[in-house]
């Protein structure tokens, strides 16, 4: 089966669509699934191929970018604009499968979309009475299915928080089937407007996994090289190469309090949005502009760095590889600082790209992945990441 599975994540930058043709395709799988290794739930080892076919890269224009920040940040976002945004974002995620499709030659049989998130709370908070977790992507699935011609499965995160889970991460599901290896500990590092991981001890089962957001990926990143240069992002790591480390902001900041809590753990703007980044842009007072990117861009390296030394290294077994996917995977600074947290732990940097899988598509590929085992019925959140009590189909289908 030929799904599409598109993503759009926390940093606003775009959508992300990638062709994976899943199952029981004629050719060579490319890469090959490894269903020998021992772990308890079904699902991944009935899977026989998992092909990339291709990927694609949209991003927002200018406007949607900016009225999507909006409607996240916004403490009293319109109703009649977070509904508009509903059908906007949709039409745009329609015509970015379907540009993709002619691209690659292809029609996909089923969509994966994961939307917009606009707000997410992993942890159960009080409200009118009641304690609940909750949690918004936005992309409306029927007009995709229309626009698309083949069935959508959307919103796949509140299923797993149903089941008592943070509804994040998802993406462990793909890095299982993907990276798990006998003999090689991963560690799956995702950098994306936050950054998280996947760590799979050497032959674990999939309840061995320990996944969660380790903090900021390219959000504060961006947030202040727009602040201070005007630019989107820093390309290339090019001010941060230059500056110079502000410590003492960085050692204040690790001991900000989602730093420090437990796994499991999500994060968003909710977390490292506008409101941290001034706390942040305060800590560094005066400095030249282009030492505070330099710092934003230590922090991501040492906040990932911090959160493996204290919840990852010391919990389960050990690594010796960790595999860097998202747009951070991007930023040559950024891993140079990454490479020099992980060489006293014994691991090795590689990215993404190596496995089959490039950074810039692996997060869409696995929304395909996670609509076609919806698609078959079957459960798709792994809960030792997620703090699921049980497995759970994800998502909702909507059909063309
Ligand atoms: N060439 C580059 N140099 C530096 N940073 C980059 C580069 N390309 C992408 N990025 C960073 O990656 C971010 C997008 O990463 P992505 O994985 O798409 O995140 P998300 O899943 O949150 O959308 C951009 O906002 C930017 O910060
Ligand atoms: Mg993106």
């Amino acid at each position: 089966m030929i799904v599409a599975g598109v993503m759009s994540g926390t940093s606003a930058d775009g959508i992300d669509v990638a062709l994976v043709r899943i199952g029981t395709a004629e050719g060579r799988p490319r890469p090959r699934v490894r269903s020998k290794v021992p772990g308890p739930e079904g699902p991944l080892h009935r899977l026989s191929r998992f092909q990339l076919l291709g990927h694609a890269h949209f991003a927002y224009p200018k406007d949607v970018r900016k009225a999507v920040l909006a409607a996240m940040n916004a403490q009293r976002a319109s109703v009649a604009d977070l509904a508009r945004l509903n059908f906007l974002l949709a039409e745009l995620y329609a015509d970015a499968v379907l540009s993709t499709q002619r691209k690659l030659r292809v029609k996909a049989e089923l969509v994966g979309c994961h939307g917009q998130t606009l707000y997410h709370q992993g942890d159960a908070e009080s409200f009118l009475g009641r304690r609940v977790a909750v949690t918004w992507q936005t992309g409306e699935g029927a007009v995709i299915a229309r626009r698309v011609g083949a069935p959508v499965v959307s919103d796949f995160r509140p299923a797993d928080m149903a089941a008592g889970g943070k509804g994040a991460p998802l993406v462990p599901f793909l890095d299982y089937l993907f990276y798990r290896d006998a003999h090689i500990g991963r560690i799956m590092q995702n950098i994306g407007g936050i950054a998280n991981l996947t760590a799979i001890p050497a032959s674990a089962g999939a309840e061995r996994v320990i996944a969660f957001d380790t903090g900021p990926g390219n959000m504060v990143i961006d947030a202040v090289t727009e602040r201070l240069f005007g630019k989107p992002y820093d390309r290339d790591g090019r001010i941060a190469a230059e500056g110079r480390v502000l410590e003492d902001v960085i050692t204040k900041l690790l001991r900000e309090s989602f730093l420090r809590k437990k796994p499991p753990k999500t994060a968003g703007r909710e977390e490292f949005g506008r409101e941290f980044v001034g706390t942040f842009l305060r800590l560094c007072g005066p400095a030249a502009k282009g030492n505070v990117v330099t710092t934003a861009t230590s922090l991501t390296a040492r906040s990932i760095g911090d959160a493996i030394r204290r919840f990852v290294v010391k919990r389960s077994g050990s690594y010796s590889e960790m595999v860097v996917s998202g747009g951070g995977a991007n930023n040559p600074t950024l891993l140079a600082m990454l490479a020099n947290e992980l060489s006293p732990l014994g691991l090795t940097l590689r990215l993404s790209d190596e496995f089959g899988l490039p950074s810039a598509a692996k997060e869409a590929a696995a929304f395909g992945l996670l609509a076609y085992e919806t698609w078959h019925r079957r459960p798709s959140n792994v809960p030792s990441a997620t703090g699921a009590k049980r497995a759970a189909i994800l998502g909702k289908i909507s059909y063309a």
